[in-house]
């Protein structure tokens, strides 16, 4: 067993139907090929229809699952609304909402035009707020219970992050969005949970956070104490649970999965781990020998 396999049982989202924005490429592509192995129908929506439309075609044809591709910015509410009017057309009802949609790239902040800096927020946080308000309505107005949303956020929601600033400030909007809505929408039978990755290499984020020769300078992998990136099915996993029913008392919450990388950057002595073991113990020596003074 290893962490490449594929953890849930064969049926466990058996008759659930998911949206997942963004699922057409990256995380969300993996995401959506694991529901679909599950036995869940999905829609994936972004703004590019021929990526979408590409990718739903060849996970059906890998999975025997239905994919709708159902185009949608989701910057603006009114997509959204016709996303949740065809999702529902489609396949009856939705049950799962992810939010997974995201636009980044790395700058020094004042380098960013006040449109730059709206262009993330908008994507991330009010893309978010969008779709979590369209199909929450549906489902409240619907009087329809045990749905699920998960929302896709990073550690740097909570340590913030120096060079992506409109991300790190949406993706914190994002996960406060998602606390306050576990406890008020639990009454209309509404559960919120967020996944917060380390870096798992896909094209969309290496390609515009390290642009370049970056990747070579800056080996992310290095950054992390188990000392590897994530695999895409180690985060299918986490993602398929927590979408699940297994996962029902589950509300509210932020789960990392990142290999300690955050903790690794906030511990004040972490950067110690490069002393070799003789060091130690001259420096062991030095300490024990100031007993008393
Ligand atoms: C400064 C930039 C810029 C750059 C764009 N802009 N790129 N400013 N540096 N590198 C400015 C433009 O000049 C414009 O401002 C404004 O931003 C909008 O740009 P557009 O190209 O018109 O926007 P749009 O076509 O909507 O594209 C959105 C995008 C793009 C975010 C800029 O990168 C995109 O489509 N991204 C989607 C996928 C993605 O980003 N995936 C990565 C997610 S990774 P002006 O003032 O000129 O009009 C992630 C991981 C986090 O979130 C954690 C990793 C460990
Ligand atoms: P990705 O492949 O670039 O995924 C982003 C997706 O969002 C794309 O499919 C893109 O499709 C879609 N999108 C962007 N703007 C949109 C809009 N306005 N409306 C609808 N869809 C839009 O990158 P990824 O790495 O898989 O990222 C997926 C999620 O994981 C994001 O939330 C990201 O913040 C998070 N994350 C990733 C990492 C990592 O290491 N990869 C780490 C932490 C968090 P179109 O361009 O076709 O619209």
């Amino acid at each position: 067993m290893d962490y490449t396999q594929k953890m849930m049982q064969a049926d466990a989202l058996k008759g659930k139907t998911i949206v997942v924005t963004g699922g057409g490429s990256g995380l969300g592509k993996a995401m959506t090929t694991y529901f679909l192995e599950l036995g869940a129908n999905v829609v994936i929506s972004s703004r590019n229809q021929e990526k979408i439309e590409t990718t739903a075609r060849e996970l059906e044809a890998q999975t025997g699952g239905k994919v709708l591709a159902a185009p949608c910015d989701v910057r603006h509410y009114d997509q959204v609304e016709a996303l949740v009017k065809q999702a529902n057309e489609t396949f009856g009802s939705v049950d799962i909402l992810v939010n997974n949609a995201a636009g980044n790239f790395i700058s020094p902040t004042e380098r960013l035009s006040s449109n730059a800096f709206d262009t993330i927020i908008d994507i991330v946080l009010k893309g978010t707020k969008n779709c979590t308000l369209a199909f929450g309505k549906h489902w409240i107005e619907q009087k329809q219970t045990q749905k699920v949303v998960l929302n896709i956020v990073t550690t740097y929601a909570w340590t913030g992050s120096a060079y992506v600033v409109p991300s790190a400030t949406a993706k914190a909007g994002v996960l406060a969005m998602t606390r306050s809505l576990a406890v008020e929408w639990a009454k209309y039978g509404m559960r919120f949970n967020a996944i917060a990755p380390g870096p798992f290499p896909t094209k969309g984020a290496w390609d515009r956070l390290l642009p370049g020769n970056l990747k070579e300078q800056f080996d992310l992998a290095k950054k992390v104490p188990l000392k590897r990136v994530g695999a895409h099915q180690e985060l299918a996993n986490l993602t398929a649970y927590l979408v699940s029913d297994f996962s029902a008392y589950i509300n509210g919450e932020v789960i990392t999965i990142d290999g300690g990388e955050w903790l690794k950057g906030a511990g004040q002595f972490n950067l110690l781990e490069d002393i070799p073991e003789e060091l130690w113990d001259m420096l062991e020596a030095m300490i024990r020998a100031k007993k008393g003074s």
